[in-house]
């Protein structure tokens, strides 16, 4: 594992004492998505995102955000940047007083979104781990986590929901957004099932599973509300956290 630059201006920046190690997932099978600068120029275009996910961006975007609320209030947690204007979306919502953070383990991507963003905005970045949240226990009122699972291997995105939910506050939110098996009937269920494969291998789990499988045991069943968008290639799960036991 190499170590990540640490070299943000301007917009503060949270840092760990000691900066984050790319993880290896990331450096090995998303050196083209993420990681290169080179990759950052070419993604970050709205329409090229909204092509990658078949013209449904703004779609699953307002379906998050209307998930957090017409207006967001208290202290909102995004974890891990998105191309396109997701936060800057998410922080048209937010109601005066409130709060947005925006983590992600990528200093790169950190520089992108602080670029997309007003210098108005009221966003504060951070540069963490999704494993390893620098935030005490019930720190927000609610958390999203867009399209971020899918590029994880199975043990680190377990971790990512456990700290996900540890970090949310005893009945707030955690919304996620990701990928799911369409049915059986849906032409990209076989047309796109090799592309995941080739380009983002553990996409396919959340294709074979739900995502209560990565969820920490014995989570209660009644404080998930499921929906499924585009003949099912896409979920929505809205987590309610519950009280600690
Ligand atoms: C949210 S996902 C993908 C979202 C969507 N496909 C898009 O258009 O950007 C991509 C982001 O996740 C970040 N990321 C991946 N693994 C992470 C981790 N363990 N902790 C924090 N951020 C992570 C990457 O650096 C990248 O900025």
């Amino acid at each position: 594992m190499s170590r990540v630059s640490s070299k943000i201006s301007a917009i503060p920046v949270t840092e760990p004492a000691q900066s984050n190690a790319i993880p290896r997932y990331l450096e090995q099978t998303y050196w083209w998505a993420y990681v290169h600068p080179r990759a950052v120029q070419f993604f970050e275009r709205q329409w090229l995102v909204n092509l990658i996910l078949w013209g449904n961006f703004n779609r699953l975007r307002e379906a998050a955000l209307d998930a957090l609320g017409r207006k967001v209030g208290g202290n909102t947690l995004q974890i891990a940047c998105v191309y396109g204007n997701f936060t800057a979306s998410l922080a048209d919502r937010l109601e005066t007083e409130s709060s947005l953070d925006v983590v992600d383990v990528l200093p790169i991507q950190l520089n992108n979104l602080r670029a997309k963003l007003p210098a108005s905005a009221r966003v504060s970045l951070h540069l963490y781990d999704s494993t390893a949240l620098g935030f005490s226990d019930g720190t927000y009122d609610q958390a999203v986590l867009f399209f971020l699972l899918h590029e994880q291997p199975a043990d680190v995105r377990a971790r990512t929901l456990k700290e996900a939910l540890r970090v949310v506050k005893p009945g707030g939110r955690l919304v996620v957004v990701d990928y799911h098996r369409p049915g059986w009937w849906h032409p990209l269920r076989y047309l796109f099932e090799p592309v995941l494969r080739a380009l983002e291998p553990y996409a396919v789990d959340l294709w074979n599973h739900e995502i209560t499988r990565w969820l920490p045991d014995g989570f209660p069943a009644d404080h998930i509300v499921k929906k499924n968008f585009y003949g099912g290639l896409y979920q929505q799960l809205v987590i309610t956290v519950p009280a600690p036991s």
